[in-house]
């Protein structure tokens, strides 16, 4: 928290000589409820009777000749934490790009909270919640990790650079971005460049910028790639401590089958674009179609029963 304080002495040292207030610890990740959200159930709870938040009806890419995505039909319930598992080439990332926005679909339907938002743009998308973080291509290396994380909260909240001119208003978005920093254990890094990061640091700035914006869901595509092994933990506690509060929805890509395993509710399985497995972990790690097209024939550890014990 020492470098918290040192921050908020710079911010008020420099903006706001007069403004002295408790740094926000990431209370505004939270929306409040009562305010279109359910109530929280308490951690390690799903709330299986919701509708689903995210829908997808026959979603069909095609690239000539070729389908990427293949009449999938899924359901992704709120506060649930739902993987997409499957090979190289499956269609996951495919997926992904018709989920927000970036790529429309040559048939099908993706409804979420209810409006079918088939034809909207990646830009309105996100603005509805539907977040998608874009592996590092969303930061500004020159800029500190703490104005990386501020811009996209001034951008949220549309403000523009009119927060330059309200000092309070400024300091104000300093301390959520900081306090969105604290959340992704980044808070110790808020004054360097965020080119200069590790890569691990990176990808956490990148959920940072990713949380500021305030999806409902949040899609995250391989988070953990290009990670070294000591790196991974703390992003899978990252994600954990997002699950745990149960206030998002997050669809989750990963190749690394035992985190998948213990962070999901549910996983769906891709193979050849087509959706050959949806549901709770042990149904699907049962599913011999699934052991067969995305292990071989050996099943992996983590799929079989004893490996899961
Ligand atoms: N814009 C595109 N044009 C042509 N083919 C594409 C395009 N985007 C994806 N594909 C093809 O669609 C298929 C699915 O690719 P996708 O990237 O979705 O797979 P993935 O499951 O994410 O794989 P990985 O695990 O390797 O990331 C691949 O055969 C890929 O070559
Ligand atoms: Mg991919």
């Amino acid at each position: 928290m020492a470098a918290g304080r040192e921050r908020a002495a710079a911010t008020r040292a420099i903006l706001t000589p007069c403004l002295i207030r408790p740094l926000a610890s990431d209370r505004r990740v939270r929306a409040p409820e009562g305010e279109g959200r359910a109530p929280r159930p308490a951690d390690g709870e799903v709330t299986t009777t919701a509708s689903p938040i995210l829908s997808t009806r026959e979603v069909t890419i095609r690239f000539g000749g070729h389908v990427a995505v293949d009449h999938v039909s899924l359901d992704v319930l709120p506060t649930a934490l739902k993987s997409i598992i499957g090979p190289n080439g499956a269609g996951k990332t495919t997926l992904f790009n018709l989920l927000s926005g970036q790529y429309r679909p040559s048939e099908g339907r993706i409804v979420f909270k209810g409006r079918d938002v088939t034809g909207w743009s990646a830009a309105a998308r996100t603005r509805l919640g539907i977040g998608r973080s874009f592996q590092l291509t969303n930061i500004f290396p020159t800029l500190s990790v703490l104005e990386n994380v501020r811009l996209a909260v001034q951008a949220r909240r549309g403000l523009g650079f009119t927060a330059w001119r309200d000092y309070r208003r400024f300091s104000d978005l300093e301390d959520t971005a900081y306090g969105l920093l604290e959340t992704v254990l980044l808070e110790g890094k808020w004054r360097a460049a965020a080119g200069a990061l590790a890569h691990g640091e990176k990808r956490k700035l990148e959920l940072g910028i990713l949380l500021a914006l305030e999806p409902e869901v949040l899609l995250l595509d391989e988070p953990t790639a290009g990670m070294s092994l000591e790196e991974v933990p703390a992003i899978i506690g990252l994600i954990e401590r997002i699950r745990a509060r149960r206030d998002r929805t997050i669809l989750l890509v990963e190749h690394k089958i035992d985190m998948v395993m213990a962070l999901s509710d549910s996983i769906a399985v891709l193979q050849n674009g087509r959706l050959i497995a949806d549901g709770p972990p042990a149904l699907v790690s049962a599913s011999a179609e699934v052991q067969a097209a995305y292990f071989g024939t050996a099943p992996h550890p983590a799929l079989s029963p004893e490996g899961r014990g």
